[in-house]
């Protein structure tokens, strides 16, 4: 049987989601209250920059698989599997706020007219499948049946339709046979294909396998910036200590790249939200704890490191390449870029700054500090600088003009916080060249 899907939701995962399971030959409509959203959709334009979906989202639009709508109530009655893909943004404990995730639930109950699967692809906190099958229950007008489905996703933005396409795995999480054999359904290109694992478990770990990676993967970044932190003090090379690390397949050589900490709308989100689930239980996530506080220290380390190079930035001017929370994509959420613009721009230093996507996005953020300059490229941010600091890894800045930036700064300060140059050839360019974990 070929399923009718509807997603609710038009973010990075609904949208993503909507728009690769319409290319496996699946009926599907994505639904959005924001009109629009929808209606930008509708035009063929994807409002956010991720590499591959405008191109997909047509494609299957134009073959009529892929729909977009406002009207919820149709999108549940004419489906028979939901998939809940809505925003679970942080609250001010920490906790993942589930509102919206609740609001879908009483509008399915709402609508419900024959058997359906619900699938939560939101990343909530655990017991949520458990939630939405109490609200529905308790809502619907006639006792329907339905199968609610944990289905976290591991989509990395910049990559996420190549993700969705090519997973690492499949995590269902359901207590129902019926539910298993249509998500192997929903799921049949990949199931069939038999390269992509499947595991099929209940739903509290599959809620849990989602913050349980995400928070182990921060913890990995950050244990590479910390060990970056010592090599700088002792004269070791971080890129061949990760790389001998990563030889050990037990380590794993992804994740260990050290960078400015990380950023984005999930690791700083997730493993917020699962200290205060465990605190809620009185389990203590004491390594998810010290990883959220060596982040934070990260950044402050890093603007202090540039403070003791550049020397008092009041009055200095300054240029930052790259504003978005890493490359190939326009999000600036939690971007470490911008908390060291913005504490550069306190401090009284101007600062000029260009990124390949994410201008519009950081202007709305940055918008407010008056000493900062929003260039049309790189060149112009290095005009007149006393230092360059790299913060996003895009393949643009990898092929800069070195001898062009050189002559145009101030002062060829260069900080490399991604280590896409070798020390070297900068140096030999006659760059004051700092990375990260490279004395
Ligand atoms: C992350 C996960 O990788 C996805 O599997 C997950 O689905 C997603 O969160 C989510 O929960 O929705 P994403 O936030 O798009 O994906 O970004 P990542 O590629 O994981 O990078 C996260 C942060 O770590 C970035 O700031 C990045 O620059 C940093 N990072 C990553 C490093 O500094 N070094 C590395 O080696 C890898």
């Amino acid at each position: 049987m070929n399923h009718r899907i509807t997603v609710v939701g038009t973010g990075y995962v609904g949208l993503v989601t909507g728009a690769c399971l319409s290319d496996f030959g699946l009926e599907v409509i994505c639904v959005d209250k924001d009109r629009d959203k929808i209606e930008t959709l509708k035009r063929g334009v994807v409002p956010f920059y991720e590499p591959g979906l405008e191109n997909l989202v047509n494609k299957n639009s134009s073959a009529g698989r892929l729909t977009f709508s406002n009207d919820i109530k149709a999108g549940i009655e004419n489906s028979d599997v939901i998939f809940i893909a809505v925003g679970t943004p942080s609250q001010e404990n920490g906790s993942a706020d589930i509102q919206h995730v609740q609001d879908v639930a009483r509008d399915i109950a709402t609508y419900i007219n024959e058997y359906k699967v619900i699938v939560n692809k939101s990343t909530v906190p655990i017991g949520t499948v458990r939630l939405v099958e109490d609200i529905i229950k308790r809502y619907q007008k006639q006792p329907f049946e339905f199968d609610v489905v944990s289905n976290p996703e591991f989509l990395r933005e910049g990559a996420a339709v190549y993700d969705f396409m090519h997973p690492d795995r499949v995590i269902i999480g359901t207590d129902n046979e019926r539910a298993v054999s249509i998500m192997k359904g929903v799921y049949r290109v990949l199931f069939l294909n038999q390269k992509t694992p499947f595991l099929f478990t209940d739903p509290e770990s599959a809620e849990t396998i989602k913050y349980a990676s995400n928070a182990f993967l921060a913890m990995k970044v950050t244990y590479v910036n910390e060990m970056a932190a010592l090599c700088e003090k002792t004269g070791a090379d971080i890129v061949s200590v990760a790389r001998g690390m990563g030889m050990d397949g037990r380590i794993g050589n992804k994740f260990l790249n050290p960078g400015p900490g990380y950023g984005g709308s999930c690791f700083p989100k997730d493993t917020k939200a699962l200290v205060n689930i465990a605190h809620n239980y009185g389990v203590q996530m004491s390594l998810v704890e010290a990883t959220i506080a060596a982040n934070e220290n990260r950044k402050k380390r890093i603007l202090s490191k540039i403070e003791t190079i550049v020397g008092e930035l009041h009055n200095k001017n300054i240029g930052v390449l790259g504003l978005a929370f890493k490359a190939e994509t326009d999000d600036t959420r939690e971007s470490p870029a911008l908390s060291i613009v913005s504490d550069l721009a306190r401090r009284g230093a101007y600062v000029k700054v260009y990124d390949p996507k994410a201008m519009e996005q950081a202007w709305l953020k940055l918008n407010g500090l008056d000493n900062v300059q929003f260039c049309e490229n790189e060149y112009a941010v290095a005009e007149g600088v006393e230092a360059l600091i790299i913060m996003t890894e895009w393949n643009q800045f990898r092929g800069l003009d070195l001898t062009r930036i050189k002559a145009s700064m101030q002062k060829p300060l260069f900080f490399d916080l991604r280590n896409i140059f070798e020390p070297g050839i900068m140096r030999k360019m006659g760059f004051e060249y700092y990375s990260v974990g490279r004395s």
